[in-house]
């Protein structure tokens, strides 16, 4: 038998509730704070990711479902959202727009990564992306609607790490003395760690193996290697979030797993889980329009998991409000009057009032058992002597009550009892 791919999951409809919550909460956030839809192509160009988010990062290096087309391009399953939003923002010239443009996505996202709770090969991500623009009050801003985000959802129990990670200018220093620190320690670092310690210094911060941990809790932090204008954003910011009432721990190890990161990086952890449960991380990226050919162009965003915001929003045992189903059952008795059935069943629905019809020749007790298990409000029953006197039986199901309507009648006493 054919099974969903590893790593991948079907979202059926019992889940469906979670999805559409999410999304409508996602949706008024971003009209909330000004952020406009952007959807762009499931697949790009391989090197747009390379060049953005790093060619010795995992997501580079292991984890991208990349192939060649038919025409011989190099084509990747999109890995991440903000190198595509960077492109279009290109490609359309919004350069030319007032800034910041600011533009969010819900999509589908390709990592080949190990599966494991909260960890799969396609998941989805709400991100946004405010594009043009410099100033820390705008990092307070994307920081505020992210937890502000989460708080709509019901969640609660989170932590706002926070860590500036430097520009062009000083991070090269802080890097030689992190490579320096970190030889000291060679001998006894992990097999991956060995390697980034040439490859990807930064990253060392961000190895979760037992063995490698303390080094980074004493390792130098990249606070205090900033330049006067990356400290000033990062003082500028934490006064923003003091204001807004926002608790922000500061914490030197985070570095984020894409190499496109300038000053503000952050990330919203569950309480309990940590760092593997990551909902949701963003930061500054000033150097990545310029670099996808683009002009100078500073800019910030965030994305969230939405498997991720489903699992802490079960866990926290957040009450999700259904997916309203059709209210009205039409039944038949008899094949000869599905004309009549299948015409009032249209009209309903016209009138905004969602009904299921029974489409094959069932009984009546069969047509009311399914009645009962859809748990609707009303059945209409509908028959050959219903017909000749232009009536029709209404049942109310939660009480059992039932009475003889005219159909003329039937949608207006709908209408009243179904507010
Ligand atoms: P990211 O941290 O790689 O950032 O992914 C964002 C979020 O997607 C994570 O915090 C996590 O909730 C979720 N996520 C990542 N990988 C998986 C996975 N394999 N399975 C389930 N959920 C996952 C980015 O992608 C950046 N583009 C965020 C950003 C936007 N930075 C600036 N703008």
């Amino acid at each position: 038998m054919y099974q969903a791919p590893r790593g991948t999951v079907d979202i059926l409809p019992a889940e469906q509730s979670y999805w559409f919550y999410i999304r409508q909460k996602a949706a008024q956030t971003c009209q909330l704070y000004g952020y406009e839809r952007i959807d762009t192509p499931i697949f790009e160009s391989t090197n747009l990711f390379s060049r953005s988010i790093g060619k010795t990062t995992d997501i580079v290096e292991k984890e991208m479902y990349s192939f060649i087309d038919k025409g011989g391009k190099q084509i990747t399953l999109r890995p991440e959202g903000t190198a595509p939003v960077c492109r279009a923002y290109i490609q359309h010239g919004m350069q030319n727009k007032p800034q910041p443009v600011k533009l969010y996505y819900t999509t589908p996202v390709f990592r080949y990564e190990r599966p494991q709770a909260g960890r799969y090969r396609q998941h989805h991500q709400f991100g946004y992306e405010a594009i043009g623009d410099n100033d820390p009050a705008l990092d307070a801003e994307v920081i505020d609607m992210a937890w502000f985000f989460f708080e709509s959802l019901g969640l609660s129990k989170l932590t706002l790490l926070l860590n500036s990670i430097g520009c062009s200018k000083c991070r090269p220093e802080y890097l030689t003395s992190l490579r320096q620190y970190y030889h000291s320690y060679r001998n006894k670092l992990c097999v991956d760690c060995k390697v980034r310690l040439d490859k990807n210094t930064l990253r060392l911060l961000d190895c979760k193996k037992e063995t490698c941990l303390p080094f980074a809790v004493t390792a130098p932090r990249s606070i205090d290697y900033l330049c006067h204008e990356c400290k000033e954003h990062f003082r500028l910011l934490g006064g923003y979030l003091q204001q807004l009432g926002l608790p922000f721990l500061v914490n030197h190890c985070l570095v984020r797993g894409l190499d496109y990161y300038t000053r503000t990086v952050f990330e919203i952890q569950p309480q309990v889980g940590g760092a593997q449960s990551t909902i949701g991380g963003g930061g500054r990226y000033d150097g990545l329009i310029e670099e996808l050919g683009g002009k100078s162009t500073p800019a910030l965003g965030f994305a969230s998991g939405i498997e991720r915001i489903i699992l802490n929003l079960k866990k926290q045992s957040v009450v999700i409000p259904p997916i309203h189903q059709p209210q009205v059952f039409i039944a038949h008795t008899s094949d000869r009057v599905k004309n009549e059935v299948t015409k009032l069943a249209s009209s309903l629905r016209r009138a905004s009032v969602g009904a299921f019809q029974t489409t094959s020749s069932k009984s009546l007790k069969a047509q009311l058992r399914q009645a009962n298990n859809i748990g609707v409000r009303y059945v209409i029953i509908i028959g050959d002597e219903e017909i000749k006197t232009g009536a029709a039986i209404l049942r109310n199901m939660t009480t059992g009550e039932q009475d003889i309507v005219s159909i003329a009648e039937l949608l207006d006493k709908l209408l009243c009892q179904l507010q």
